[in-house]
């Protein structure tokens, strides 16, 4: 019987930027940065994200899943410094990451996040016999190429998915690809049929109508196709930094779609304060319960609390 805690956040936007070199200074950048300047940096602040980081490592977690987004634009010396931290943070086996747009702020950043996070953007051995099995070769090919991934924790499967591609200027798009979402298809039709609970992550919103068109999914309606025919447990998602539950039916029963605000900001008019979300799934004899743990920035106390126990569901299966 899996017993399985998992912990949800996003959206670091890791402070202080570093600045690029005057060579990294195309026209995207210099609108991030004047963007960074105007009013990212009051937002994303580094005492929240080292409360985030101090909370989360008290907590008792069997596995992070970090819906994208550590970056702002995509510098070298970002990546670099993110890279440093991403592995201080975590072994890769003890965390997965899918790609935000900011990750994707430029193709050259893309590229070079893949390359240098490869190993939390990658099959566990049990995962990559799955593909192995389904005949699905993944490749390197950027961007899309090594996603969907698949890790198993006991009969639980997460499903990593990208929607991070260099997008056009005042654009925070996202897109699978038609070979990604045939990927998908296939990987959670056969999930489902091995009784495993499945737990979809990427960084977009994942169902229309959730965030507007320059900032979403540009597939969203073919994904949200495929959720309700075949389903995934949970989807996890980052992007719009709000907390958002919707729930949509598949056949076999219901998706819930969970998006969670930004680790690391403070509460702005119209978005909350950071938080990251525990997912407790437990199975039994009679299926799987599933609660969802908040834990949330506190600015008087610059701590993390728990504010919040949902009680997400009981699926049979
Ligand atoms: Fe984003």
């Amino acid at each position: 019987m899996t017993n399985f805690r998992l912990a949800h956040f996003s959206d670091i936007h890791m402070p202080p930027m570093p600045k690029p070199t005057l060579l990294e200074l195309t026209g995207i950048r210099i609108l991030g940065l004047t963007s960074w300047a105007i009013s990212r940096k009051k937002i994303h602040m580094q005492n929240v994200f080292r409360a985030f980081e101090k909370d989360i490592k008290q907590q008792e977690i069997d596995h992070y899943a970090f819906s994208g987004d550590l970056v702002n634009i995509g510098s070298r010396a970002e990546i670099k410094r993110s890279t440093a931290w991403m592995r201080g943070f975590a072994p890769a086996d003890k965390m997965s990451y899918v790609p935000g747009n900011h990750d994707a702020y430029t193709e050259d950043s893309i590229a070079s996040i893949l390359h240098h996070w490869s190993d939390y953007m990658t099959c566990c051995d049990q995962g990559a016999e799955i593909l192995k099995t389904l005949n699905i070769e993944l490749t390197n090919a950027v961007p899309f190429g090594p996603f969907p991934y698949i890790r198993i924790f006991g009969r639980v499967a997460l499903i990593g998915i990208s929607s991070a591609y260099a997008s056009p200027p005042f654009m925070a798009t996202g897109e699978m690809g038609e070979a990604q979402r045939s990927r998908l298809k296939t990987i959670l039709a056969y999930l489902k049929k091995e009784g495993f609970f499945r737990v979809a992550m990427i960084h977009h919103p994942p169902l229309p109508r959730l965030t507007p068109s320059v900032r979403a999914l540009k597939d969203c309606a073919e994904l949200k196709d495929i959720l309700t025919d075949i389903g995934a447990e949970l989807v996890i998602y980052g992007h719009n930094h709000k907390n958002k539950i919707t729930n949509i039916d598949n056949k076999f029963g219901p998706t819930l779609c969970i998006g969670v605000s930004s680790a690391s900001a403070v509460a702005t008019s119209h978005k909350p304060a950071a938080s990251y979300n525990q997912i407790l799934i437990d199975e039994s004899k009679k299926g799987w319960q599933v609660n969802l743990l908040k834990r949330e920035y506190i600015a008087e106390q610059n701590n993390f609390v728990e504010t919040e126990v949902t009680p997400l569901g009981f699926w049979h299966f």
